[in-house]
């Protein structure tokens, strides 16, 4: 099928790179001139494992092409995923005026029969409206529209594999024929035809994944309650965490044990420093707003996003306890981005920290293995190190705000041997307390005993 992505940011990339990987060919669409002419060039903006690869094989076999004329791209494709910005506006809403201004084009430029799927988070009835839109700024080409909701779930850093192997996917439509040719779009997907670039054709054995079809209203309201539910789930853990240091209990070995009911299950019940990244924050806020506007206070989202931002006094709080005063200290910080395997910094409970220590006169190193670049654009002062023994180095203590594997393999001996005192706050329960004392670490982590 011939496939026009519009935006390129990051779902448009994955969704475009990985439907061409599987057999469509795909033109991806940005009106940024500059980051389509990177593009073109083979330079892509975000470090996601495997995508690069996945767009470079893509574009060799002729699949991947990119443009910035959305008019273009509407007129030569069947189907369209609109895949653009929806930032937060500053009264909590979503900012749906880049949609608008899509549809406005697709509808005026396309001929014959469109589908046009909202892939971008959007609220409730966003998907009526982009159908309206669609009728009216289209009225005079008698193009005919098939509008579908296809909510992603892709977790950065493991989104080529999250796209590829899907728990579930979900189509909102408002006509049988609509979800038909949703599922010829994942049609290799579900039958499993493509050579996958994660496992390099030998993937585990697994049932195809749930094809879920559902109204457009419940399929975007899935999007927003799935990570507003995961978000729940991880401020419930760092409240249990709070409670297990004032009651001398492990908060690891709690969250363990009650994971293991299957109807709670084990994921997204790590305690630390707290959610970030670009969907969270911003999605829980907009459902919340959501609601409001329904009529419904959802008072659980609220208490969610507090305790979410608690996190960081609290983690501060401890490395006051620990030092006293901040002010001319020498701080190493170990991980900027906002989980593992990305360089995506935006909302990262990492940079705050990083702010406010810097706020109360600290003096910083730091060391991430993909986001420096980009923090070291918004925050010039901090001195920027090659890896995590030049962090230590000197140092009065080290801070470990993202769990990177490699950290845990770190030779800790090397660190405590170069460090003005050995001491380490662990945000997120990465490294193992006793082992760490048994070095002879001062060691403070979260939700377990000190
Ligand atoms: C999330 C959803 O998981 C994904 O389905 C959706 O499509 C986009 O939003 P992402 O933002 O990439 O994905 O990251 P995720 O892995 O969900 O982590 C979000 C934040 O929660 C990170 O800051 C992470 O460190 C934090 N987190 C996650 C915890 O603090 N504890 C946990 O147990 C899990």
């Amino acid at each position: 099928m011939q496939i026009s992505i519009i935006g390129c940011g990051y779902v448009g990339l994955v969704t475009g790179g990985c439907l061409a990987a599987v057999g469509h060919h795909v033109t991806c669409v940005d009106n940024d001139a500059e980051r389509i002419r990177a593009l073109q060039a083979g330079h892509i903006p975000i470090y996601e494992p495997h995508l690069d690869h996945v767009i470079a094989a893509a574009r060799a076999a002729g699949r991947m092409d990119y443009s910035t004329d959305v008019a273009v791209a509407a007129r030569s494709a069947d189907a369209i995923f609109i895949c653009v910005g929806t930032p937060p506006l500053e009264n909590g809403d979503a900012d749906l005026s880049s949609i608008d201004a899509v549809a406005r084009i697709i509808a005026t430029e396309a001929r014959g029969t469109k589908l046009v799927i909202e892939k971008s988070t959007v609220p409730v009835r966003t998907g009526e409206q982009l159908r309206r839109a669609l009728e009216i700024y289209g009225r005079a080409g008698g193009a005919k529209f098939q509008v579908a909701s296809n909510p992603e779930f892709l977790r950065e850093g493991s989104s080529v594999h999250d796209f590829l192997h899907p728990d579930r996917i979900v189509v909102g439509v408002d006509e049988p024929a609509t979800a038909e040719r949703m599922r010829e779009i994942y049609r290799p997907i579900l039958d499993r035809t493509f050579t996958c670039p994660v496992h390099n054709g030998a993937c585990p054995s697994a049932s195809p994944p749930p094809f879920v079809v559902t109204t457009i209203n419940s399929s975007e309201l899935i999007k927003h309650a799935s990570n507003s539910f995961l978000a729940l789930k991880i401020s419930y853990a760092n409240v249990l965490a709070d409670l297990c240091e004032r009651l001398g209990a492990d908060v690891e070995e709690v969250t363990r044990a009650v994971g293991m009911d299957p109807r709670i299950g084990p994921l997204f019940l790590r305690a630390g420093i707290g959610f970030g990244g670009f969907c969270f924050p911003k999605d829980i806020q907009a459902f919340y707003r959501l609601a409001e506007r329904a009529g419904i206070d959802f008072v659980l989202l609220k208490e969610a996003e507090q305790i979410n931002k608690q996190r960081i006094d609290h983690f501060l709080e401890k490395a006051r306890r620990a030092l006293w005063v901040l002010k001319g200290k020498q701080v190493g910080l170990l991980g900027l981005a906002f989980k593992p395997h990305t360089d995506d910094i935006r909302f990262a409970p990492a940079l705050e920290i990083l702010r406010r220590l810097l706020a109360e006169g600290a003096s910083l190193r730091a060391y991430d293995p993909q986001a420096m670049n980009k923090t070291q654009a918004q925050f010039p002062t901090v001195n920027y190190c090659r890896d995590a023994y030049d962090v230590a180095s000197g140092a009065d203590a080290v801070l470990l705000l993202t769990e990177w594997p490699e950290f845990r393999d770190l030779d800790w001996v090397r660190i405590r041997d170069s460090m003005l005192r050995p001491l380490v706050l662990d945000g997120r329960n990465l490294l193992n307390p006793a082992a760490m004392r048994q070095l002879g670490f001062e060691y403070h982590s979260i939700g377990r005993p000190d």
